[in-house]
C-alpha cells in the first residue's frame, strides 16, 4: 500500500501523521512546493517511528511527482486555508488551480488512485477533481463531513456530559458554515434519540454551534484548525486501505440520489477498498429535505464560479 498526501501544510502533515501511526502504508509520500517542507516534516515524522513504533517509510518531495508513482490513495491538502472572518468559499479562486493542477500531475503517476479531496471550498474542489479528471466517480471523495460529525458529536457530550463515543450523529449537506445540516433528529446516545435529554433551545444552541465549528476554531487559531481534520483524512484512509464498509458523511457525485443531480455533496456513503461503494439515503423529513435542497443551491452556485475562473 502506498499512500501519497499532496500539501504539508497543517493539515497534511497531521494527516500524514495519523495515517502512520495506524500504520495503513509501508510507504508514505508527502508532496509540496514549498521547497524542503516536505522532506523536513517527512524525515521529522521518520524520527518518530521508533518512539511511536510505526513502520511505514516516510519520504518527502519538492514538487516531484514521480516520487508519488503507484500511489493507492492520494490525499490532497494544498492550497490556502482560511483567516479569521473568511468564509471557505472565498478561498476558490486560488485553490481551483491548485486542486486541478495536481489531479492532472497525480493521474499522470497513478492512474488507478483513489483521491481524497480536503482543500476548501471542499465540495466544489471535489466537483472539479470529479469533473475535470473524468475518474470514475467512486475513486473521487471530499472529506468533510467525518470531521462536521465529528464536531457535531463533540458540542453534543458537551451538553450531555457524556462520552463523545457513545454517539452517534451525522451531517450532512455541504462542508461550510452555512450549508451543512447537522442531523439532530436522528442523533442518538446509545440509542436513545438525544432529544430525550436535550431542550429546543439546547437542541438549536448544538446545532448553530457545530455549523460554526471550524470558524470559531479559525478565530482562536489565526488560520483553520488541523488536528481533527487530520484525524478525520486517516479515519477515511483507514475505512479504503482496510476495506472497512464503513458508513461515513462523504462529499461524493450524486446522480439523483437525495434529488440531486451534477453535484458532489455530503451525503452518508459505505467506504471500502474501492472508495465509495454506495450511497445510504436517509428518510429526511421535510425540514431536513428542504435544508438539504437550499445546501446544494448554495454549493451549486459556488460549482458555477468556476466557470468563470
Ligand atoms: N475539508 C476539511 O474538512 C478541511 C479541514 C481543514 C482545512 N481544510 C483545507 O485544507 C487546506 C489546507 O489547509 P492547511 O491548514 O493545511 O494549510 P497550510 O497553509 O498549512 O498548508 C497548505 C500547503 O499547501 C501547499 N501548496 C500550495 N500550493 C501547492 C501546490 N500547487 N502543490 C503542492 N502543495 C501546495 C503549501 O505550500 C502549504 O504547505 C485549506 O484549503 C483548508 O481550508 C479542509
Amino acid at each position: 500500500m502506498k499512500i501519497t498526501v499532496v500539501g504539508a501544510g497543517a493539515v497534511g502533515a497531521t494527516s500524514a501523521d495519523n495515517i502512520a501511526r495506524k500504520e495503513l502504508a509501508e510507504e508514505l509520500v508527502l508532496l509540496d512546493i514549498k521547497e524542503g517542507l516536505a522532506e523536513g516534516k517527512a524525515q521529522d515524522m521518520m524520527q518518530t517511528a521508533t518512539l511511536l513504533g510505526f513502520d511505514t517509510r516516510i519520504t518527502g518531495t519538492t514538487g516531484d511527482y514521480s516520487k508519488t508513482a503507484g500511489s493507492d490513495v492520494v490525499v490532497i491538502t494544498s492550497g490556502i486555508p482560511r483567516k479569521p472572518g473568511m468564509t471557505r468559499e472565498e478561498l476558490i479562486g486560488t485553490n481551483a488551480g491548485i486542486v486541478k493542477g495536481v489531479c492532472e500531475n497525480i493521474l499522470k503517476y497513478s492512474p488507478n488512485t483513489i483521491i481524497i479531496v480536503v482543500s476548501n471550498p471542499m465540495d466544489t474542489m471535489t466537483y472539479l477533481a470529479l469533473t475535470s479528471t473524468g475518474l470514475p466517480k467512486n475513486r473521487i471523495i471530499g472529506m468533510g463531513g467525518i470531521l462536521d460529525s465529528s464536531r457535531f458529536k463533540y458540542q453534543l457530550s458537551q451538553q450531555l456530559g457524556c462520552s463523545p463515543a457513545d454517539l452517534n450523529a451525522v451531517v450532512v449537506g455541504g462542508h461550510g458554515d452555512t450549508t451543512m445540516i447537522p442531523l439532530i433528529g436522528f442523533a442518538t446516545w446509545n440509542s436513545v434519540p438525544v432529544a430525550k435529554f436535550l431542550s429546543a433551545e439546547q437542541q438549536k444552541q448544538i446545532v448553530a454551534d457545530t455549523m460554526v465549528g471550524g470558524a470559531t476554531l479559525t478565530k482562536l487559531l489565526g488560520t483553520s484548525a488541523w488536528y481533527a481534520p487530520g484525524a478525520a483524512v486517516a479515519a477515511l484512509v483507514e475505512a479504503i486501505v482496510r476495506d472497512e464498509k464503513k458508513l461515513f458523511t462523504c462529499c461524493v457525485s450524486l446522480d439523483g440520489e437525495y434529488g440531486q443531480n451534477d453535484i458532489c455533496l455530503g451525503v452518508p456513503v459505505v467506504i471500502g477498498k474501492n472508495g465509495f461503494e454506495n450511497i445510504v439515503e436517509f428518510g429526511l423529513n421535510a425540514e431536513e429535505r428542504a435544508a438539504f435542497n437550499k445546501s446544494a443551491e448554495a454549493v451549486k452556485s459556488m460549482n458555477d464560479v468556476l466557470k468563470t475562473l
